[in-house]
């Protein structure tokens, strides 16, 4: 792989708003979220189970199918404009080829009647690659990189592969168009503890090495804080801190996060200490309509909580929402209700 010396695009996700039809109507999934991805970063993005990390995922593709629909909001990539307005033949050039992707459980996704090297031709053929043979190469590379034998799973069918294996094909092929954008959505949750990091390190090397843009999604805490730069924590569909990583798992400022990183041993640095968070996530028809979305499980919910939604504030290289974190905002607010 040469190194390249295109600068790496920058992401803006403006106000974004995904809903998804439910029987109580349509429902927010991810509500007025506002995330820029440095140019040339990882962003590692964590929450529990339906905080919306993948709705937010599919959304920097504009790939929300329904019952979702993206109701508000732009997604602006260098280069490319705004994600949200492209449709057909510009949106499909895009997906693969300047927005790479893994999409969760992208181990079932590939075609059960081809070999993995007739879908990486087919991939290339409809990106209208001049050179498939050094796609071909390129994609042994970055097999071979992962540990695995370039030639021999290229031959295979996906049924001859592990979960694990399809996984690290799934990687290969969101890399091997060189897109500069690369949106990855739990890429490694089918492998076991150690080759989720020694694979997380490999993005991390092939990401410096392309100075590329790129968005992790993942719900291993500990394993994302050795490769991204910064991490944003999302709660009931919102981004409810972002930071730099080493900060924000240093220095946790929001309740939510103080509590996942108190429930994990390798990060709170000690066993004996290490507690579940109490209380279970929202779902789409438990999401509370006003007030604070984790106020149900916040050991310092205050009255404003019940009927404010704490508006994000930058503050110190961070963005906490919160209105217990003290920030010149929350001071005002906290005067109104007292
Ligand atoms: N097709 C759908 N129809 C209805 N609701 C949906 C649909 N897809 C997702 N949701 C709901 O939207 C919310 C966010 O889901 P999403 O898959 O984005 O969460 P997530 O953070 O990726 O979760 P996980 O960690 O389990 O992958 C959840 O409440 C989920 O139940
Ligand atoms: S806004 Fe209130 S309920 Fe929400 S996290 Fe902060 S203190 Fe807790
Ligand atoms: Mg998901």
């Amino acid at each position: 792989m040469t190194p390249t010396t295109v600068t790496a695009p920058g992401v803006r996700i403006r106000d974004l708003t995904v809903v998804y039809k439910t029987p109580a109507g349509e429902l927010p999934a991810v509500s007025g979220v506002n995330l820029s991805l440095e140019p040339g970063t990882i962003t590692g993005v964590v929450g529990e189970s339906g905080s919306g990390k993948s709705t937010l995922a599919l959304s920097l593709l504009n790939a929300v199918q329904p019952p979702g629909r993206i109701a508000a909001g732009s997604v602006e990539i260098d280069g490319l404009g705004d994600v949200l307005t492209l449709g057909g033949e510009d949106l499909r050039r895009a997906r693969g080829r300047q927005v790479g992707y893994v999409f969760q459980a992208a181990q079932n996704s590939l075609n059960p009647l081809k070999t993995i090297g007739k879908q990486l031709l087919d991939l290339g053929r409809s990106h209208d690659v001049e050179d498939l043979r050094g796609l071909v190469r390129d994609a042994k590379e970055l097999l071979a990189r992962m540990g695995m034998d370039g030639a021999r799973v290229l031959d295979s069918h996906q049924h001859e592969l592990s979960g694990g294996m399809r996984q690290r094909v799934g990687i290969m092929l969101a890399l091997v168009l060189n897109a500069k954008v690369v949106v990855l959505d739990e890429p490694t949750t089918a492998l076991d503890m150690i080759t989720q990091a020694t694979i997380l390190r490999i993005i991390r090397e092939v990401h410096d090495e392309r100075s590329l843009t790129t968005l992790v999604i993942t719900h291993d805490v500990g394993a994302i804080a050795e490769v991204a730069d910064s991490l944003a924590v999302m709660y009931g569909g919102r981004v409810v801190e972002h930071g730099e990583v080493t900060e924000v798992l240093g220095a946790p400022r929001h309740p939510y996060t103080q509590g996942l990183i108190r429930a994990i041993p390798r990060l709170s640095g000690d066993i004996s200490e290490a507690r579940a968070l109490p209380g279970r996530p929202p779902t789409l028809g438990t999401l509370p309509a006003a007030g604070c979305v984790f106020r149900e499980r916040c050991e310092r919910r205050m009255a404003v909580c019940e009927t404010d939604e704490p508006i994000p504030v930058f503050r110190d290289g961070r963005t906490v929402a919160c209105h217990a974190v003290d920030h010149p905002l929350a001071l005002v607010k906290r005067k109104e209700f007292a």
